[in-house]
């Protein structure tokens, strides 16, 4: 009975909110596939299946990705993997910007396009934003990469929300709070865990209605 589990697909699975998602599905008896570039001691305490050596901007390690996960329907995408970095006028990286721009934006859409024929009627795919890629809700500036690279990470799944309806697949964009990771040194007001249980629960609510939707993990519905 074991195939019968819900497979989830998580990126960006080795520390932070990605590693937070894995022990959650776990948890809740899912199959839980960890996609990363390098496994870390706390992922392999997990037990999970790990797929190495996936750097989601490059097209090759994606079509291992595609080649690995090959006729396994997939319950749930979690497109997590991230990169954050601070350009302002003052102090711009054009490479920081490309590199963001690569990771946050590009790479989920690659993903999920190697992916496309795994999912079917009742799969769901999480594309794991930020608020900071609303432009009505910039109210302090600075951030021009990593606000670009997720305001286009949103522009684009909403196309792909359009896409994937008519399939029975239904894609949400999901904000999943200010949350102690390494990406911000750790300086959050909510832990991964309980940030995973924030965003399953969106995850959970959402549908083919609801499809394309904007959401703070609190389940606030965010302006573009
Ligand atoms: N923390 C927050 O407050 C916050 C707020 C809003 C949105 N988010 C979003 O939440 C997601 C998870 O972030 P986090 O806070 O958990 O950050 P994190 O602890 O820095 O983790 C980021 C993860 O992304 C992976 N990654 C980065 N570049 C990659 C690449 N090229 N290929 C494959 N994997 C790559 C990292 O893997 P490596 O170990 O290989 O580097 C790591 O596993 C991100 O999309 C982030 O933008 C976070």
């Amino acid at each position: 009975m074991d195939n019968q589990k819900p497979l989830v697909v998580i990126t960006g699975a080795s520390r932070g909110i990605g590693l937070a998602l894995c022990r959650f599905y776990l948890e809740r008896h899912c199959d839980v596939v960890a996609v990363v570039r390098k496994t870390s001691v706390d992922l392999d305490a997990l037990g999970v299946e790990v797929i190495e050596h996936i750097d989601v901007t490059r097209s090759h390690d994606v079509a291992e990705l595609q080649r690995t996960l090959r006729g396994r329907h997939i319950a749930i995408l979690i497109n997590n993997a991230g990169l954050f970095h601070n350009e302002t006028l003052e102090q711009m990286d054009f490479e920081a910007i490309e590199q963001q721009l690569n990771v946050n934006a590009i790479a989920p859409i690659r993903v999920t396009h190697a992916l496309q024929d795994n999912l079917s009627t009742g799969s769901k795919v999480a594309m794991i934003t930020s608020r900071m890629g609303s432009i009505a809700d910039n109210g302090s500036g600075g951030y021009v990469g990593y606000r670009m690279s997720k305001a286009a990470l949103n522009a684009a799944s909403v196309s792909l929300a359009h896409e994937l309806k008519p399939k029975g697949v239904a894609l949400a964009l999901l904000h999943p709070g200010f949350v102690q990771t390494q990406m911000v040194n750790f300086a959050g007001d909510v832990s991964p865990e309980v940030a995973a249980n924030r965003l399953a629960a969106r995850i959970a609510e959402l549908n083919l209605d609801n499809t394309g939707s904007f959401w703070h993990a609190n389940g606030e519905l965010l302006p573009w």
